[in-house]
């Protein structure tokens, strides 16, 4: 049974503000690619430290998005192996093959050695992953084209710039397990005006200065949501502060744990997820959950699951690290609303329980 109040793993800080500015933009009827989509990208340009913001509906759909504006058609897409399906199936859906490499088992994200090993004349592009917000370090090197998939990463840092200043592209989620939500939604950012633009054609049916050059779908977002990602961003500093407090205090009274750590110095994460790795994690969420504490699971090993397995080509000689995280993995709640008195149970609940 649940205690009476359940301390959640995630929650999005949706207040009066947001609900204000969506009725705002009921009210004026205008609900499709506006001037508040318009002012959001703007925005979310400038914070990005961008020239260019692409708003679209989700964060997969930016990374399709990214790999079409790159022209990836076949050939090979290099891949850190430890992700949520969303990288390796936009790679698939451009009929590429993933190529798949282990992670580094401090930052646990592919690293720069483990993208070079990786490579092969086949490979048209990459994607660097931030896996839970933590900024990866192999996303300079290559020589192709890197996307960055900051899905997690808003806020984040490498050598005090944006995480999202990285790459040729980069992605965002705004979904609600992100630093920063909008419902569903996501954006893609670069410096270059040309794929920007194209990226702008291919989220709204091909069209171009009044004609449809191309068959495209429509990935637009709505006004609603913009309106809803202005006011977030007018919060994300708070959301990351306390996200990253909360991170120190959990690593600080939980010392022996093994925590998520920065590849490098200058490389400071946002803790959009808190993950820890223990012997036997589905007991130690289970135990946690029946103290009302929502513990959850960690991310996922793309070589197991079924809609990627036997699709992709190994990159490194085996994926021990990132099955290890994947099989020990557990996530602890963390969420800007949380209150200290939060997280001592959490606290007290898992060092009772993982023990
Ligand atoms: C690393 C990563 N990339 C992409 C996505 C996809 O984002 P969305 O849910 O907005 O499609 C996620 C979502 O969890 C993610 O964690």
């Amino acid at each position: 049974m649940y205690a009476a109040r359940v301390i959640r793993l995630a929650r999005p800080w949706i207040g009066a503000e947001e609900q204000d500015a969506v009725r705002r933009v009921l009210e004026t009827g205008m609900l499709v690619m506006g001037a508040r989509v318009r002012e959001f990208e703007d925005r979310l340009a400038e914070r990005c430290e961008r020239r260019f913001a692409v708003a679209v509906s989700s964060g997969t759909n930016a990374l399709e998005l990214a790999l079409e504006a790159l022209e990836v058609e076949g050939g090979e897409v290099l891949c850190p192996v430890l992700s949520w399906p969303s990288p390796a199936h936009a790679i698939l859906r451009r009929r590429a093959t993933p190529v798949l490499y282990d992670v580094d088992e401090r930052s646990w994200n592919g690293s720069a050695d483990g993208a070079q090993a990786a490579r092969s004349s086949e490979v048209k592009a990459a994607i660097a992953i931030d896996q839970f917000g933590m900024p990866a370090a192999d996303e300079a090197l290559l020589g192709v084209p890197v996307i960055v998939d900051a899905a997690c990463s808003l806020g984040a840092t490498v050598d005090g710039r944006a995480a999202a200043a990285r790459g040729l592209i980069a992605c965002l989620s705004f979904h609600p397990r992100k630093l920063l939500t909008t419902g569903e939604g996501g954006a893609c950012l670069t410096d270059d005006e040309g794929l920007a633009e194209r990226i702008r054609v291919l989220r709204d049916h091909g069209r171009s200065g009044g004609g449809f050059l191309e068959p495209a779908g429509n990935h637009r977002m709505t006004e609603m949501a913009a309106a809803i990602g202005l006011v977030q961003l007018g919060r994300l500093d708070t959301i990351v502060e306390r996200r990253r407090a909360l991170a120190a205090r959990y690593r600080a009274e939980l010392a022996d744990v093994t925590f998520q750590r920065p590849a490098r110095d200058g490389v400071v994460g946002n803790w959009q997820t808190c993950g820890v790795l223990v012997d036997d994690p589905d007991a130690v969420v289970a135990a946690m959950r029946a103290d009302g504490v929502e513990a959850g699971r960690l991310s996922f090993a793309m070589n197991r699951i079924g809609s990627v397995r036997g699709r992709f080509r190994a990159g490194s000689a085996g994926f021990r690290i990132a099955e290890q995280i994947v099989d020990r993995g557990m996530a602890l709640p963390l969420h800007p609303l949380m209150s200290d008195a939060d997280q001592t149970r959490v606290i007290e609940a898992f060092r009772e329980h993982a023990r």
